[in-house]
């Protein structure tokens, strides 16, 4: 689907909730799954990335009533596999565009004896694999990979072996799937990182009755197995990843002001907000709840002209990977060279993010420069985008990609076109009503 964008002249304005988070809507469907019982689960993401997970867990055994609500989430029960663990699917499992699926569901069947292959879409089958297999083969599972791709199959075993793991990356994903495979093994498995990452599996599964040792100064988390979660209760909140769309046009387009409701406000991901404030983005942050696992709260976005470049640390990249794209964009109406560090992450999301980025400012007539991992952007302090008449942008396929370039439109002198753009549907299905009811388009 192809979607223009023209340049919004009057102030964004009104109140938002964004859809759930998709990091917990995944683990809240795979540890009830895993789970003796029945859970209770309520604000689910309904997206295609959630619908892959619900789509693996019910290949697996586990029994899922979650269904469309009012606003648009998912509710419902999962009957888990618990102590019995998940049953041999008739055919491979399908995993879509989900790096979380996928990487987080090897660590879960890591520890049981079946063989379980895993399939993606183009995006997914070119992601690297050898993350997870690397740190689960020494866990006792063994793996076969397209070259540490997928197509993958997991072959599990019930003998899984406890390891202390220091990560060389600061990934939740990694992180999760050791811990998962960790909950089947006798002993304690921990896991260092470089840099803290989300901490959502941290934080979750003592809801499922598992506890979950931390040393945070050390980034360091650990589980002590064998243990199998029981059912629990989770509330999912909105997702701050997606509220970083809204709250960067109402950034960028002069007079705005926009409010975003019930957004998760866990650290671990809301860099993107304290960079949006560094540039001078008037950002009034209020926690309105603790939550039963995360602190939730209302965010409100003013326009205040003037932003500035800044730099983002590599230590602070994890807490906002998935915002780089859209705070691209705000970089480029800065004033002054915006550095992001330690960015070579974004080359293996779910498309080459970092090329992305540089070949669709470049477009926009932004000069940017890449050195090893650091991107640098030079803003145009707040002059608009130029872009040649008819611009073409392609979404390769990438939600965030296509969510960023749309925001973009909103500051560019001439109209802009993104193809593809139905990649929105991974993690944000209602975004082109959504930014319309703050007068977006
Ligand atoms: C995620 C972790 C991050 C993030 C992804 C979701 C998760 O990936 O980019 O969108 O839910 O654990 P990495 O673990 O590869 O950094």
């Amino acid at each position: 689907m192809r979607f223009t964008v023209a340049q919004v002249r009057t102030p964004l304005a009104g109140e938002l909730r964004v859809p759930p988070d998709k990091s917990m809507s995944h683990r809240a469907v795979l540890f009830s799954a895993m789970a003796e019982g029945t859970s209770g689960l309520k604000g689910v993401l309904d997206s295609a990335d959630v619908r892959s997970t619900i789509g693996a867990v019910r290949a697996l055994g586990a029994s899922v009533t979650l269904a469309p609500v009012a606003d648009g989430s998912l509710a419902g029960t999962v009957t888990g596999w618990g102590a019995s663990g998940p049953g041999s699917p008739d055919s491979p499992v399908e995993c879509g565009n989900s790096g979380t699926t996928t990487r987080l569901l090897a660590g879960v069947l890591a520890g049981w004896p079946i063989r379980v292959e895993l399939r993606g879409d183009e995006s997914l089958s070119r992601r690297p694999m050898g993350r997870i297999t690397g740190p689960l083969e020494q866990m006792g599972a063994r793996f076969e990979t397209a070259d540490g791709c997928l197509p993958m199959s997991v072959l599990g075993t019930s003998e899984g072996l406890a390891l202390e793991y220091e990560s060389p990356i600061a990934s939740a994903q990694v992180k999760s799937a050791v811990l998962l495979a960790g909950l089947r093994a006798q002993g304690r498995t921990s896991v260092t990182e470089p840099a803290p990452s989300r901490d959502h599996t941290e934080r979750m599964l003592p809801l499922f009755g598992v506890s979950v040792g931390r040393a945070e100064e050390s980034c360091r988390a650990w589980v002590d197995g064998p243990v199998i979660p029981t059912a629990a209760q989770v509330d999912v909140p909105a997702d701050p990843s997606s509220a970083a769309f809204p709250a960067v046009a109402a950034s960028i387009v002069p007079g705005s002001k926009v409010t975003l409701s019930h957004v998760g406000l866990n650290p671990t991901r809301t860099g993107f907000m304290l960079v949006l404030e560094r540039m001078g983005v008037d950002l009034s942050i209020a926690v309105d709840d603790h939550g039963a696992t995360e602190p939730v709260g209302t965010i409100v976005v003013s326009y205040r002209d003037r932003l500035v470049a800044t730099t983002v640390t590599e230590q602070e990249i994890p807490a906002l990977i998935d915002e780089i794209p859209v705070l691209a964009v705000i970089a480029a109406q800065a004033d002054g060279v915006t550095r992001f560090e330690g960015v070579g992450e974004l080359r293996v999301k779910e498309s080459d993010r970092l090329q992305a980025i540089v070949d669709a400012l470049s477009t926009l007539g932004v000069v940017t420069n890449v050195d090893g991992d650091t991107l640098e952007v030079t803003g145009l302090a707040g002059q608009p985008f130029s872009p040649a008449e008819g611009a073409l942008f392609d979404s390769l396929g990438d939600h965030r990609l296509a969510m960023a370039w749309a925001v973009a439109g909103l500051a560019c002198a001439t109209p802009i076109a993104i193809d593809g753009f139905e990649a929105v549907e991974v993690s944000y299905p209602r975004f082109i009503d959504d930014m319309a009811s703050i007068g977006a388009w």
